[in-house]
This record gives C-alpha cells, structure tokens and sequence, in this order.
C-alpha cells in the first residue's frame, strides 16, 4: 500500500497572479484562495490526512500595502466565523501558529476561540500559519530556554534538538512529510525551517485558486513514489 503523508503543509502562494490574469484586485484572488483552501481542508480530510498546515500570511507580509493586509485580515475573520461551525462539526481540530500579540484583540479573540472550542476534536488537525515565520518562531524559542537557563531552571547542557522543537509553535506536532507550494515558486519563504528537515517537496505551477482535490491527491502519489532515507540506506540495500 501507498505511504500517505501524516502531515501535509502547503505554502499557498499565487493568489496575486490569479486574479492579475483575470483583470481583477489582488483582493479578489485572496476570497479565491479562501474557497481553494476550504475545499482543501474537506479534501484532506476524505483522504485521511490528520494533519494540514497552511500558511495563510508570513511576517513579511506585513511589508505589502495597507489595503491588502486589511484584506487579508478580514478574509480570516471570515473564514474563522463561516467555517468554524462546519470545521467543529467534522471532528477538526485548528490550532494557529505564529505570533499573535501583534494581531488585533478581535483577530486575536477568533483565534482563541477556535483553538478553545475544536481542542478536544480530533478527526484531523488544522494549523494554520498566521503572522508566522520560522527565523522568529525559533528566535522566540531560543529566548525562553536562555531565560530558563538564566534563572537556573534548566541546564544548558542538557538542550538537545528535542528541547528546541518542545519550545517552539509547533511543539506537539509531527515534522511535515510533505510539503507542497503552489505559483511555481520554488523557495520556503520562512516556512517551518526548522521543521522541514526532511520533508518532501512538491511545487505545483498552478496558482493557488485553481488548486484542487486532483492536485492534491497528485502530490501525494508524488509522494508515496519518494524514496526516504532519513540519511540511512533504503530497506532493500541495508539487507543486501
Ligand atoms: C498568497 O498569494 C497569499 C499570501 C501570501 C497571503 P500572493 O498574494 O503571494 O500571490 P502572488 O504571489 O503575488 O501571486
Ligand atoms: C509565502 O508567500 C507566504 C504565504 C503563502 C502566506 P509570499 O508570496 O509571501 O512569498 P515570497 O515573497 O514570494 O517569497
Ligand atoms: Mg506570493
């Protein structure tokens, strides 16, 4: 039987370019890209994925005009108020990773309440990316084991690559298997750094609206034909 991934993250990226090609505003390829990540989260969850991150907005993102950063906010407040019900319904858990305190009590406030009422589900997990990049993610992690060191709490010595990974956003979540982007991009734009070290990667050319059931169940065939080795030797040779 085909390895399916335990954890798929997807960078979904192309937004801009969809609606450009179409004559539109940006923000009409960002209300697209809500609907393709909708169907792709039911998707995931048909295909019995248990987890999916998506990266919904880096922390450069910040450096884009005003009007779109309010677009894009809003489109999570709508996304969170239109989608929670049916989320919760299905068994999904949502958790968000990223830093929150610079996000509007409202914004911050919907995200509480989705992690606080999905927090028992556990058909699928949701992690959403939000105000995220790793270099801060593990900066932030790096500061609370120096100050727990500092105070004598924890012994310098004793940090290990696990201790890290527990200090960071994703503490408790499995290394992403997969990893897909979508807009021909072929770069990580401070995604899970540190998380990715043995991911696989698919980059799709299709902007982000137009991806869809078939695209992900394509990334995951693409997947299951990889051959992971952890650094070791494949099963076959270690024999031989
Ligand atoms: C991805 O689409 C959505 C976000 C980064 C929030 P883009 O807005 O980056 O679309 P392009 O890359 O400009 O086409
Ligand atoms: C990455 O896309 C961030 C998200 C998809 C949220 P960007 O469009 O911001 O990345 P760059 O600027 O092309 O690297
Ligand atoms: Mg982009």
């Amino acid at each position: 039987m085909a390895v399916k991934p335990v954890h798929v993250a997807i960078i979904m990226d192309g937004n801009g370019r969809w609606a450009r090609a179409r004559g539109l505003p940006r923000t009409a390829g960002h209300r697209a890209g809500v609907e393709a990540l909708r169907n792709t989260v039911r998707a995931a969850g048909d295909m019995g994925i248990r987890w999916l991150t998506v990266y919904a907005f880096s922390s450069e993102n910040w450096s884009r005009p005003k009007s779109e950063i309010s677009d894009l906010m809003g489109l999570l407040k709508l996304f969170i108020r239109r989608d929670l019900a049916e989320l919760h319904h299905n068994g999904v858990r949502v958790r968000i990773v990223g830093e929150r305190h610079d996000l509007e009590p409202d914004i911050r406030a919907l995200l509480e309440e989705a992690e606080s009422l999905t927090r028992d589900n556990d058909a699928m997990n949701l992690v959403i990316a939000f105000n995220y990049g790793s270099r801060n993610e593990i900066a932030a992690a790096v500061r609370r084991l120096a100050s727990e060191a500092a105070r004598g709490v924890l012994d310098p010595q004793g940090i290990t690559a696990e201790t890290l990974g527990a200090y960071l956003d994703t503490a408790g979540i499995p290394d992403p298997d997969l990893i897909i982007r979508t807009s021909g991009e072929q770069r990580l734009s401070n995604f899970l750094l540190w998380q990715a070290a043995y991911s696989e990667f698919v980059f799709l050319p299709c902007n982000w609206p137009d991806f869809g059931r078939a695209d992900l169940a394509a990334a995951i065939d693409a997947f299951a034909a990889r051959d992971r080795r952890f650094g070791g030797v494949d099963a076959r040779e270690a024999v031989s």
